[in-house]
C-alpha cells in the first residue's frame, strides 16, 4: 500500500511585476536580478488578499482534479511562511473557505520546505489508515512580509499557492522521503519580530523587523549543499541511482542554486524543472506550483520517477521520491 497524489491545483495572482518595475523602487537593475537569480518577474497579490485566499483557490482546484468533494477531505495541512495570522491556523481558515467540514486542520511551519514536510506528514496519515484524503496546501503572500526598501530580498519573492490531495493509490505513489533540520541556522533567514521573542511594538515597526531578513550568501551555500545531499540520500533510500530519476522539481529560490547543485550531481539540466523566472521564490508554494506546471505541460508521464526537493529557513530541508501513476 502506498500514498500518492491523486489531485493537484495551483493559483497565482494576476498582477505581474517585472524586474524593471523594481528598478523604480530600489537601487537595482533588471540585468543584476536576472544574472544573479534568474528571476524576471513575479506575481503580487492585491492588498485585500491573504495567503488563505490563494490557498483556498488552489485547494478547490486540487479537490476537483481528484474528483472529490470538499466533504471527502478528512485532513488539511497548510504550510506557509506568510500565514494569515499567528493563530488560528491558516489551514482552519482554508477549511472554512472551501467548506471542508469533515477535515481536521493544522499548519506546518517549515518555511520553504513546508510543502515537502506537509506531503510527508500527509503520507503518514494515509499509510496508518488514520485518514483517507489529506489536502496539503502551500500558500504565500510573501509580498506583505517583504521589505520593499531592501534590495537584497525584495527582488526575490512572489505570491502564489499550490495544493495536492494525497490518498491511497494502487499504482505508483510516494516511494521514499527524507526530512532534516538544523536550528543553529535559524537566524540566517527570519522575520525577527512579531512573535513572543520580539513582540510587535513601535520600535520593531520603525526598525522594519516584521519583514524578511536574510544572510543571502550563507543561505545560498547551505541550499546548494542540502540540495545535493538530499537527492543523493533519497535515491539511495529508494535503492535507485540518479539514472532512474526522470525529473527533479526543486524549490525555486535562485537558478544559480539549482545550476550548482545539479552540476555537482552531474544530472542533466533538461530533467530539472525551473519556473522561477516567472514567479520568483514563492516559498512553500514553489514546489506544488512547479509540479502542477510540469504535469500540465506533459513533462511527467505515467511511471516517471520524480523527486521533489525543498530547503529553506529553519534551517530545514526535505525530499520526496514518487512514481507518477
Ligand atoms: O527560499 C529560501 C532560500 N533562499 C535562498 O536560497 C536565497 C539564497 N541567496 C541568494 O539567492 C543570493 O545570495 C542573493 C540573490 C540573495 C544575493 O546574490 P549574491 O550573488 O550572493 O550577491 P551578494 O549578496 O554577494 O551581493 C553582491 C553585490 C553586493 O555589492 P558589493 O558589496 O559587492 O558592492 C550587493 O550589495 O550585489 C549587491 N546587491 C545588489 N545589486 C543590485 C545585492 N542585491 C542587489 C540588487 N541589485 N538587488
Amino acid at each position: 500500500m502506498r500514498a500518492g497524489i491523486i489531485g493537484i491545483g495551483s493559483f497565482l495572482p494576476e498582477k505581474v511585476v517585472h524586474n524593471t518595475e523594481l528598478e523604480k523602487i530600489v537601487e537595482t537593475t533588471n540585468e543584476w536580478i536576472v544574472e544573479r537569480t534568474g528571476i524576471q518577474s513575479r506575481r503580487i497579490a492585491e492588498a485585500n488578499i491573504s495567503s488563505s485566499d490563494l490557498g483556498a483557490e488552489a485547494a478547490r482546484l486540487a479537490i476537483e482534479n481528484a474528483n472529490l468533494k470538499p466533504e471527502d477531505i478528512d485532513m488539511i495541512i497548510s504550510a506557509s511562511s506568510s500565514p494569515d495570522c499567528t493563530f488560528p491556523a491558516t489551514a482552519c481558515i482554508i477549511q472554512d473557505k472551501i467548506n471542508a467540514k469533515n477535515a481536521a486542520a493544522f499548519d506546518i511551519q517549515a518555511a520553504c520546505t513546508g510543502f515537502v514536510y506537509g506531503l510527508v506528514t500527509a503520507t503518514q496519515y494515509i499509510l496508518s489508515g488514520e485518514c483517507k484524503n489529506v489536502l496539503v496546501v502551500g500558500c504565500e503572500v510573501l509580498s506583505k512580509i517583504t521589505d520593499w526598501q531592501d534590495r537584497n530580498t525584495c527582488i526575490l519573492f512572489g505570491d502564489g499557492a499550490g495544493a495536492v490531495v494525497v490518498s491511497n493509490v494502487q499504482q505508483g505513489g510516494i516511494a521514499a522521503s527524507i526530512l532534516g533540520a538544523d536550528g543553529s541556522g535559524a537566524g540566517l533567514l527570519e522575520v525577527p519580530a512579531g512573535g513572543t521573542r520580539e513582540p510587535a511594538n513601535l520600535e520593531s515597526v520603525k526598525n522594519r523587523r516584521h519583514y524578511i531578513k536574510m544572510n543571502g550568501n550563507e543561505v545560498f551555500k547551505f541550499a546548494v549543499k542540502v540540495f545535493e545531499e538530499s537527492i543523493r540520500k533519497i535515491v539511495n533510500k529508494a535503492n535507485l541511482t540518479l539514472d532512474h530519476i526522470d525529473l527533479i522539481i526543486p524549490h525555486q529560490a535562485n537558478v544559480r542554486i539549482i545550476d550548482a547543485a545539479v552540476k555537482r550531481l552531474k544530472f542533466p539540466m533538461e530533467r530539472v524543472v525551473v519556473n522561477l523566472d516567472k514567479y520568483g521564490n514563492m516559498s512553500s508554494a514553489s514546489i506544488p506550483v512547479a509540479l502542477h506546471e510540469a504535469i500540465s505541460m506533459g513533462k511527467i508521464k505515467r511511471g516517471d520517477k520524480v523527486v521533489l526537493v525543498g530547503f529553506g529557513a529553519g534551517l530545514t530541508w526535505g525530499a520526496v521520491l514518487m512514481e507518477w501513476a
